[in-house]
């Protein structure tokens, strides 16, 4: 069903709790946390702007990492305060906590075109829990709710639910902002009646992560191209040998199942025919996450269904390049979702670099549209400078591939109906 959104509104002195999705990638430098990729704050600009245009009182909140509850300091949003005024050309107060007197007099001080951040609503456990008398507290002082946040909204959290059906049990409206608009259009509308040839690339280490997406777009896409460790679920379905390659055992009638509805459904459903392989080292060194960090030796094609014992498959192969890019370029819609390989290491970067490359020609050249299903895909196309190449890129992860399954994301439905 049609959702308000803000074009539908006017909201000239009305205080506007807007949840916003500023959950940026940071890093410590010299002490200080720094964002290493203002994609997400950039992106909710037009949504801010007209607010700001119509007179309205912004209290803007989101949530930053996983604090669990807890105040670490290193998931502020401080600095995303100071980005955001940068970005808008003017002032952004900011309040070191969500709910409270500090937060709801600052709130209530605010004018017309007035900007307030509060800090990050999960330091409170209440806001995962989606916690009721947390949902009064954050929405004390709002008369309208504006959810701009689609990479949570698949989350039904206070600031993401909770808050809008307070808003809306005072009467007050509860509209999708501009960028979750887009999101809602591009991933829902425009793959709905997608021109033909529709192709599908997935790629990324699981196949438990896409089998619901890759079930769904069995029934709309004619091609798909799988790419990533995911393939070798299939090739071990399909009872070729895979080595050391990341595999998923107890996947693979699922990914027989997968391969039957293709047939039945006359979906062509390719598999990489060859791979780049190469054998894993143990160091000394240990990972962020306390893991051995592995060194990757003797880096070959192999051209065989059928990989060494001692070796991983890390990236697609020049053949099977060759034959997506030919398939991509044929397309006149595409939805691409997951890196074909370990592309932060550029031996193990080519396949993922060529699926960019291909689906941004076939864009700029071949007027197909391009959709771009967030997290590592669109980081790819970043590092290829190809973002602005295509048609459109997500800013959700989690969102964009449980919306893609055809789930009703919680964010959404608690928006007032049209
Ligand atoms: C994301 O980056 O995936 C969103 O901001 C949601 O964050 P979460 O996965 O921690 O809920
Ligand atoms: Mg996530």
């Amino acid at each position: 069903m049609a959702k308000l959104t803000v074009r539908d509104l006017n909201l000239r002195d009305k205080r506007v709790f807007v949840r916003v999705d500023y959950n940026v990638p940071m890093e410590e430098k010299d002490g200080q946390m720094v964002i290493n990729d203002d994609t997400r704050i950039k992106e909710t600009l037009p949504t801010l702007s007209l607010l700001i245009q119509q007179g309205a009182k912004l209290i803007l909140a989101s949530h930053l990492g996983r604090p669990k509850g807890k105040r670490e300091p290193s998931m502020s949003l401080r600095p995303v305060a100071a980005k955001l005024a940068d970005l808008l050309g003017c002032a952004v107060a900011f309040v070191d906590d969500c709910i409270g007197d500090k937060a709801e007099k600052t709130a209530l001080a605010l004018k017309p075109g007035d900007v307030l951040l509060l800090e990050n609503v999960r330091y409170y456990s209440e806001e995962e829990a989606n916690d009721a008398v947390f949902s009064e507290k954050l929405a004390k002082t709002a008369e309208a709710y504006v959810n701009d946040a689609f990479g949570s909204a698949h989350r039904a959290h206070a600031s993401t639910e909770g808050v809008a059906r307070v808003v809306a049990q005072r009467g007050g409206p509860c509209a999708a902002g501009l960028l979750m608009e887009r999101e809602l259009k591009f991933l829902g509308e425009e793959l709905d009646k997608p021109a033909r040839p529709f192709v599908v690339i997935l790629g990324g280490a699981k196949v438990s992560d896409k089998i619901q997406v890759i079930d769904r777009l069995l029934e709309k896409a004619d091609t798909i191209l799988i790419g990533g460790a995911m393939a070798y679920t299939f090739r071990l379905a399909q009872g070729h040998e895979i080595g050391k390659s990341l595999v998923e055992t107890d996947k693979t009638e699922v990914a027989k199942s997968a391969l039957a509805k293709a047939q039945a459904r006359r979906v062509q459903f390719l598999l990489p025919t060859d791979d780049v392989i190469a054998n894993p080292v143990k160091t000394d060194k240990l990972d962020k996450k306390g893991k051995p960090v592995i060194e990757w030796q003797n880096v070959r094609v192999n051209s065989e269904l059928n990989g060494p014992k001692d070796a991983a498959g890390l990236d697609v192969g020049p053949a099977t390049v060759k034959t997506y890019r030919e398939v991509v370029l044929e397309a006149k819609t595409i939805l691409w979702n997951g890196p074909m390989g370990l592309f932060e290491d550029a031996r193990f970067a080519e396949g993922t670099f060529a699926v960019a490359r291909a689906v941004a020609q076939a864009t700029q050249q071949n007027g197909a549209k391009s959709i771009i299903g967030g997290g590592d895909s669109v980081k790819a196309l970043n590092q290829a400078k190809l973002g602005k190449q295509v048609t459109f890129m997500s800013t959700g992860g989690g969102a964009s591939l449980e919306f893609l399954e055809g789930k009703v994301l919680p964010g959404v439905a608690a928006l007032t109906d049209k």
